[in-house]
């Protein structure tokens, strides 16, 4: 019989039909396991953790990503930079980071940051005055900022300034030091920010 399975022809075709619906199957089981390295847009402002690769910035440059909405800046501290903050700690509001809202328990230090990675710091890039994003003023004693000023971060829309750590100043507007989001690295260069300690190296 023409259509009989035991017919060459069409045993063929069943073939070819099933392979093609496997192999879509596949294809449709790959997606969503390749997405889960990619948080969608929609995830990350919902709170997916992100990757950032800091094997890259050099000595004195900062990345900016975002996270849960947020600006997150990195910064690659120079050796500079580190000698300058106890330097510091009589003219910022809260030197050893006591204001415990303001990071993770790692963070209350005057690096602000995990001490074995204390080179780098991450810092929530918005202003706890009234929320404008500071600006990364690396440089010492620029024109505008002073001959005190030791490189960190200054607030244009009403002045706050705070070190390389995020520390505020005293007497300015800005009342805490800029929020240090909990992270992990995953691997020697990679910061999971929003990680938990489970996900740590
Ligand atoms: S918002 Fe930064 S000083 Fe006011």
């Amino acid at each position: 019989m023409a259509d009989s399975p035991s017919n060459p022809a069409r045993r063929r075709f069943l073939t070819g039909a099933a392979t093609a619906v496997g192999a879509v199957g596949v294809g449709f089981a790959a997606v969503p396991f390749l997405s889960s390295f990619q948080p969608s847009a929609k995830a990350q402002a919902a709170g997916a953790p992100v990757d950032v690769n800091i094997g890259k910035l050099s000595p004195g440059q900062m990345t900016t990503v975002s996270w849960r909405g947020k600006p997150v800046y990195l910064v690659h501290r120079t050796d500079r930079m580190l000698e300058s903050l106890p330097e510091l700690n009589d003219e910022v509001q809260d030197p050893d980071s006591r204001v415990v809202e303001q990071q993770p328990p790692f963070a209350a230090n005057i690096y602000r940051a995990r001490e074995e990675h204390k080179r780098y710091l991450v810092v929530v890039g918005i202003c706890t005055h009234l929320g404008c994003a500071p600006t990364y003023r690396p440089e010492v004693a620029p024109d505008d900022l002073g001959d005190d000023w030791k490189g960190g971060f200054f607030c244009p829309c009403h002045g706050s300034k705070f070190d390389i750590s995020g520390r505020v100043y005293k007497g300015v507007p800005a009342p805490t030091n800029l929020e240090v989001p909990p992270y992990v690295y995953v691997s020697g260069d990679i910061v999971r920010v929003g990680g938990t300690e489970e996900e740590a190296a």
